[in-house]
């Protein structure tokens, strides 16, 4: 599913290029389970944008569902997206404009399929939102935004999907259900997670735990 070749990061700083990860070798499994975790400033988010390619590395190859990032068009990228990844940021890139309905349909609506509003219902009905259809992400809680977020990453049964600190914003019960439901996910679809986070629980509930330090897997 994910297969990392010696792949560094640096981007450009208003002080010069800023090196964010180096050397990272990482081969991830269909179906496996995996926590990313590691000190604020570690890269993990980053990490998860070479994953999504959202980010080119800077030397090394990426590679997704088989098929090599680095070589790839915007366009490629967006459609590779659309049918095989999930992801959840950490801030929610919710669409202010849109209904959590509207929002969770979005992924669904681009592969122009029809049921997109009904399967977005029953998702957010399953994440405990069934009151909060209509409403605009102005409207809702930071922990509310956050569980419209996972519904719109895992709404198109994508093989892999990244998060980053899921349950992060929640209380612990909410917290619990968002869990129970990404490990549903992967039980029931055989789902490749691979999860971003700062609580043990979380962590301990995958198959692996990775973690960062500087930029280095360690
Ligand atoms: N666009 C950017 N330009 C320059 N530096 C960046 C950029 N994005 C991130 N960084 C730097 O890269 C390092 C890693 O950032 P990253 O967001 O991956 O950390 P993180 O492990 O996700 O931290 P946190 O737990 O706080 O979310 C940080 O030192 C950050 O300041
Ligand atoms: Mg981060």
């Amino acid at each position: 599913m994910i297969h990392l070749d010696n792949v560094s990061l640096s981007l450009a700083g208003t002080e010069g290029p800023v090196h964010i990860l180096h050397d990272i070798n990482l081969s991830v499994q269909q179906g496996e389970t995996v926590a990313v975790t590691g000190m604020s400033g570690s890269g993990k988010t980053s990490l998860l944008m070479l994953l999504a390619g959202l980010e080119a590395p800077t030397k090394g190859t990426v590679k997704v569902c088989g098929e090599n990032l680095t070589r790839k068009s915007e366009d490629a990228l967006a459609k590779l997206r659309a049918h095989n990844i999930g992801i959840v940021f950490q801030a929610f890139h919710l669409m202010p404009t849109m209904t959590a309905l509207e929002n969770v349909a979005i992924p669904l609506e681009l592969l122009g399929q029809k049921t997109a509003r009904k399967r977005a219902a029953e998702t957010l009905d399953l994440l405990g939102l069934s009151h909060r259809h209509g409403h605009y992400p102005s409207q809702l809680s930071g922990g509310e935004q956050q569980r419209v977020a996972i519904a719109r990453a895992f709404i198109a049964r994508p093989k892999l999907l990244l998060a980053d600190e899921p349950t992060g914003n929640l209380d612990q019960a909410t917290g619990e259900q968002v869990m129970n439901i990404l490990f549903d996910l992967h039980a029931s679809f055989g789902t490749t997670l691979v999860l971003v986070t700062h609580e043990q629980k979380l962590a301990g509930r995958c198959q692996r735990i990775i973690k960062m330090s500087d930029g280095r897997i360690v």
